[in-house]
């Protein structure tokens, strides 16, 4: 078809014009509010009056003429509003609350420092898409600080409110159990629930060096929290714990049906594994709607899919979704599965599941 036949649509195209340079635009701008995370700008002009971009530099102790042109971007992408006459800019009340700090698990400032990650390895991507494989964890060596960032915001503000009282744990837990967090990354799960339940033990497993090493100073002063590298797909525990969690560490692993196995075996009789997963379904066309979703397939292709294919695995993806999630869970032996969901991780699933 082209712009001459009768059923090309002209609107479909304008608007389809009006889309991409959207897109462009936006890719553009994702770039720029990570370094305003980074930075600390955002943080630093919420709450004042219209600024000079001199004034604005100086405060966060930047570089003006960077600072400037960053500031231009803000205006014209409509995040910060401008003043031509004082040229001064405002951090508009109605947006700090997705862009600050204090935002807590609303700042999306944090996840839009992916945008940056990811476009490291787009060469390296690229090649694999040729040849097939993946990319192994080492490529992304800022991973494990930024998937930290991300996780504190929900941890902290939901783990011990929200997520302990779905687990109806909250009473074994202060008596004192033994608990394992499997791909605990860098640790912070195991560390505010052991210092929240000082009767219980807790241990985490993750493969990634960098993560045990944040995580083993982070708990350096809880007697009852330690972590351990080991490979999910290898973990040879029997029957040691009461309470087994992974959070968004199953549909990454290059065997998953091992580490399913694996979290199984760990458990006692009537133990519980929560295991926590991106909130998709494994139907494309049921995930069409979801406004994150091209977020979340471009990070499967560009992390998530691509690391388990660089360890000869299964490459679920991101977005393997709760029907196949259940099927998994149900596989390996695990009952009772109830799916839920807590106000502070929107993007999750909670599968609750027991072992007989
Ligand atoms: C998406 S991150 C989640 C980390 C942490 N649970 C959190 O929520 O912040 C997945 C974690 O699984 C770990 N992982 C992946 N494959 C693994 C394996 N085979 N054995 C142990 N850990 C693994 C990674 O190193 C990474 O820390």
């Amino acid at each position: 078809m082209t712009k001459t036949d009768a059923s090309f649509d002209k609107d479909r195209a304008r608007a389809f014009t009006t889309k991409m340079l959207g897109i462009l635009n936006d890719g553009a701008l994702s770039l720029m509010m990570s370094i305003g995370h980074k930075t600390g700008l955002f943080d630093s002009m919420d709450g004042d009056e219209p600024s000079t971009s001199t004034q604005i530099a100086s405060k966060a102790d930047l570089d003006e003429r960077y600072v400037r042109e960053w500031l231009y971007a803000m205006a014209c992408g409509g995040i910060i509003d401008y003043d031509p006459e004082s040229e001064t800019f405002q951090l508009p009340a109605e947006h700090s609350g997705l862009l600050t700090r204090k935002a807590g698990p609303l700042n999306l400032t944090v996840p839009m420092q992916q945008i940056a990650l990811l476009g490291e390895v787009e060469e390296d991507l690229v090649h694999v898409f040729r040849e097939g494989g993946g990319l192994p964890y080492d490529k992304f060596p800022r991973f494990q600080a930024l998937m930290s960032e991300t996780s504190e915001r929900r941890f902290r503000s939901g783990l011990v409110n929200q997520v302990v009282p779905l687990l109806d744990m909250s009473d074994a837990l202060t008596a004192g159990i033994d608990v394992a967090d499997v791909g605990c990354g860098s640790g912070l799960a195991s560390y505010l629930l052991g210092k929240e339940f000082p009767n219980s033990r807790f241990v985490g497993f993750d493969m990634s060096q960098d993560g045990i090493a944040h995580a083993s100073k982070l708990a350096q002063d809880l007697d009852n929290v330690s972590y351990e590298i080991a490979d999910a797909a290898e973990l040879n525990q029997p029957q040691r714990f009461d309470l087994v969690t992974t959070f968004d560490a199953i549909h990454d692993q290059a065997r998953p049906k091992d580490a399913l196995a694996g979290i199984f075996a760990m458990l006692h009789p009537g133990g519980t594994y929560l295991c926590v997963e991106p909130k998709a379904s494994s139907v494309l066309e049921e995930n069409m709607q979801d406004p994150m979703a091209p977020f979340m397939y471009t990070i499967s292709t560009m992390h998530c899919m691509t690391v388990s294919l660089a360890y000869g695995g299964d490459g679920l993806g991101t977005a393997w979704g709760h029907q196949l999630a259940t099927e998994y869970l149900t596989e390996t032996g695990f009952t009772d599965i109830k799916i839920e969901g807590i106000r502070d991780d929107r993007g999750n699933n909670y599968f609750i599941s027991k072992k007989p």
